[in-house]
């Protein structure tokens, strides 16, 4: 397979404009110029991308929800990359500034957004600084401004640091941000498309997503479709971390064994470890084991399996680890993200840390883990959005899947402890949040 996003990627001075112009960029965006920007949408639409910062969505699909009325609309860059785990757009923004932006050139002018925005996250520095010299470059060489390269179209792109919020990754809390508010979720319907950044249509989408558009307008949409699986067109980023030899980004097309990746391109774990689970989509992804290893990376394999595909970033968890502590980490990381907008999310996440705080602890009893698998049950799809599932959905298939080393871990601490053996379990009555 021949890379799409990471071709050339560490060739020194990609980041520059000269390299970068050299190796064709920015031919895309002459070519996109001179289409209608219908046969841009529609060209999305054929290459069957679908957005790579986590629900998966048709970018050309999203894109056509714009509306076409002359008024202020704008486009909004996710760069956030909050997702425990994910690390991929990071080295695109770095190595690869200019294709993320020849891609949003290209995308506002197909929906017609004259404002653009990058919303990186805080913690990303080093990446700001190479994205504001890169947008300089742009600005420069007539990429950027008024009436690029004569078309008649003009846009403005501005580079906007978060706080480091995972919830400001979430496309309406980043709205939100941007605007200069508090980062919380907005309450959907209206979807950005209709009502977004200043209650403007707004297209948002994800670095890797953005990233993607001029090597499709370049090759076709169809051609792009030719790579992948159904349902799952193109090549993807994985951010492999966790208990693997050689943690790091990799290229792959979709639909690629999940074994390949992680032994074959990761290393697997160190010798005489063995994989426990894994998180196929970020943290916030509900947990595959060992049996699962020889399914195809895709959307829609992993959606059949239980899990899901979402940021593309493969967290390796070897026998080393307990999964108690595994749940209370990610427990913990989503309480102290929690915006605290909604109830079942505040209050949900706060209750699953104090729970398996006792688990740990060995104050519980095997029937707390019936209550906090009740609570996972109550959080999902009840939240204002999906980041109380995000905690939800994981701890959730780990308390099912791993039930007995759980059970083994309260019962050897409460005997550490010295408080005997758990009883038997009695018929709980149903905890309502
Ligand atoms: C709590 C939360 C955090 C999120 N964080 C990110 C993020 O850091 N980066 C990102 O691209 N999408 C993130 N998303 C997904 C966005 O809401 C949205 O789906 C995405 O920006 C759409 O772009 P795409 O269609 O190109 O994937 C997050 C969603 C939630 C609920």
């Amino acid at each position: 397979m021949s890379a799409i996003l990471f071709d050339r990627i560490d060739e020194p001075g990609l980041a520059t404009i000269d390299v970068y112009t050299r190796r064709g960029g920015y031919s895309a965006l002459k070519k996109a110029l001179a289409m209608p920007r219908e046969a841009i949408i529609e060209e999305l639409k054929v290459s069957g991308l679908r957005g790579r910062g986590g629900a998966g969505f048709s970018m050309g699909t999203k894109a056509s929800f714009i509306p076409g009325a002359e008024i202020d609309k704008y486009l909004v860059c996710n760069a956030d990359e909050s997702e425990p785990g994910t690390f991929k757009d990071r080295e695109l923004m770095q190595k690869k500034p200019h294709q993320l932006i020849e891609g949003m050139i290209i995308s506002a002018y197909a929906v017609g957004a004259n404002r653009s925005f990058i919303y990186i996250r805080g913690e990303y520095v080093l990446q700001a600084e190479m994205l504001e010299r890169a947008i300089a470059e742009a600005k420069q060489a007539g990429h950027l401004g008024e009436n690029i390269h004569g078309s008649g179209f003009s846009l403005d792109l501005v580079l906007q640091r978060g706080a480091g919020a995972y919830i400001c990754g979430e496309e309406t809390g980043l709205l939100d941000s941007l605007e200069g508010k508090r980062g919380n979720p907005r309450l959907k319907p209206p979807f950005p498309a209709n009502e977004g950044l200043y209650k403007g249509p707004t297209l948002i989408n994800n670095v890797e997503t953005l990233a993607t558009v001029p090597p499709i307008i370049e090759m076709g949409g169809a051609e792009y479709a030719k790579l992948g699986v159904e349902n799952s067109a193109g090549t993807k980023l994985v951010s492999v971390s966790g208990n693997v030899q050689r943690p790091g980004n990799y290229e792959i097309e979709l639909g690629i064994s999940s074994r390949e990746i992680i032994f074959g391109l990761a290393g697997g774990p160190e010798a005489g470890r063995s994989v426990k689970l894994w998180f196929p989509g970020g943290s916030s992804s509900p947990v595959l084991t060992a049996d699962d290893l020889d399914l195809p990376y895709d959307f829609d394999s992993l959606a059949k399996a239980g899990s899901m595909l979402g940021s593309g970033a493969i967290i390796v968890v070897d026998d080393s680890v307990r999964v108690v502590d595994v749940a209370l980490k990610l427990a913990s990381f989503y309480r102290h993200e929690s915006c605290g907008k909604c109830t079942p999310c505040r209050e949900g996440t706060n209750w699953t840390v104090n729970m398996l705080e006792r688990v740990q602890s060995g104050e519980a009893t095997p029937m707390d883990l019936d209550i906090i698998a009740s609570v996972q049950e109550q959080i999902i799809g009840n939240c204002l959005c999906v980041l109380g599932d995000a905690m939800a959905m994981p701890v959730g298939s780990l308390v099912a899947k791993f039930r007995p080393e759980f059970e083994a871990h309260i019962e050897a601490a409460r005997e550490r402890n010295g408080l005997g053996a758990s009883q038997p379990a009695v018929e709980q009555p149903v905890l309502t949040i």
